[in-house]
């Protein structure tokens, strides 16, 4: 089971949702939440870049519980990088978390492993949180070297972050098998991931991370997931886009903490 004080779920938008359609969903969220408040897990809602502004707003004016992430940053401060935002940016937006090197990331924009520490170095000493995105394709899990891709992953990412740091950052699983494809892992093969992930993090010097799970989550397999799986909370895309869903998947994840007091 968890041994995080607080637990952890994250709504990753993706590309959806223009800053209209984004100011709706986070209306519905908040209204959702007065009435079903999470008492012990923590809610980021990371939409689009251009839908920051309007989702700040709206989570400032209607004091919705939750805060703000970004799917992205850049390594960079600023400078010539078209297209690229930076952590100054963000934080203007109040902005308190960063997904770093999500697998749609690294398979699609050529993230690889040193641009995701660079980055991730940036998110840290910017001051903001930054949750690592790792996890296996299909083909390393079925040659059974996941524990090994995904260690590597760790360490790549994190081996020499200053300790001063560790509370900033947190972990997600994803397999990609399991991203939008409907079939999440099951929570035999997320514990035993899970423990893997806290092993190599302890040997990092990171004890005490969050770890999560992402891939086809939904308001249906939440409970059982996060009570087998013995994770620290959920990245959730597609169900993050629908209020109810969303706030089902937090209600699992509070309920189970609770029970589990
Ligand atoms: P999914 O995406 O919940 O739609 O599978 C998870 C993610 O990519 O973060």
């Amino acid at each position: 089971m968890t041994t995080a004080s607080r637990l952890l779920v994250i709504g990753n938008w993706k590309m959806n949702l223009d800053f209209v359609e984004a100011l709706h969903l986070g209306q519905q969220i908040g209204v959702i939440l007065k009435n079903r408040p999470a008492e012990h897990t923590d809610i980021v809602l990371a939409p689009p870049f251009v839908d920051l502004r309007s989702v700040s707003s709206i989570v400032d004016s209607e004091r919705i519980a939750v805060q703000l992430g970004a799917q992205h940053v850049s390594q960079h401060d600023n400078g010539a990088f078209t297209g690229e935002v930076s952590t100054a940016m963000l934080k203007r937006l109040d902005v308190r978390w960063v997904l770093v090197g999500h697998s749609e990331r690294r398979s699609m924009y050529h993230m690889d492993d040193e641009v995701v520490a660079a980055t991730l170095q940036t998110v840290v000493q910017a001051g903001l949180n930054a949750v690592l995105c790792v996890g296996e394709d299909l083909a390393v899990r079925d040659e059974g070297q996941q524990s090994d891709f995904v260690s590597a992953q760790l360490r790549s990412a994190l081996a020499g972050l200053d300790e001063k740091y560790a509370e900033q950052v947190s972990v997600a699983y994803e397999p990609i098998w399991a991203i939008g494809t409907g079939r999440s892992a099951s929570g035999e093969q997320i514990r035993a991931m899970a423990s893997t992930i806290r092993a190599q993090l302890k040997a990092l010097g990171l004890a005490g991370t969050r770890v999560l799970y992402g891939g086809s989550v939904n308001a249906e397999n939440a409970g059982s997931i996060v009570s087998e799986g013995g994770v620290d909370g959920f990245l959730v895309g597609g169900a993050s886009l629908v209020a109810e869903s969303f706030l089902a998947i937090i209600g699992a994840c509070d309920g189970c903490y609770a029970g589990k007091r």
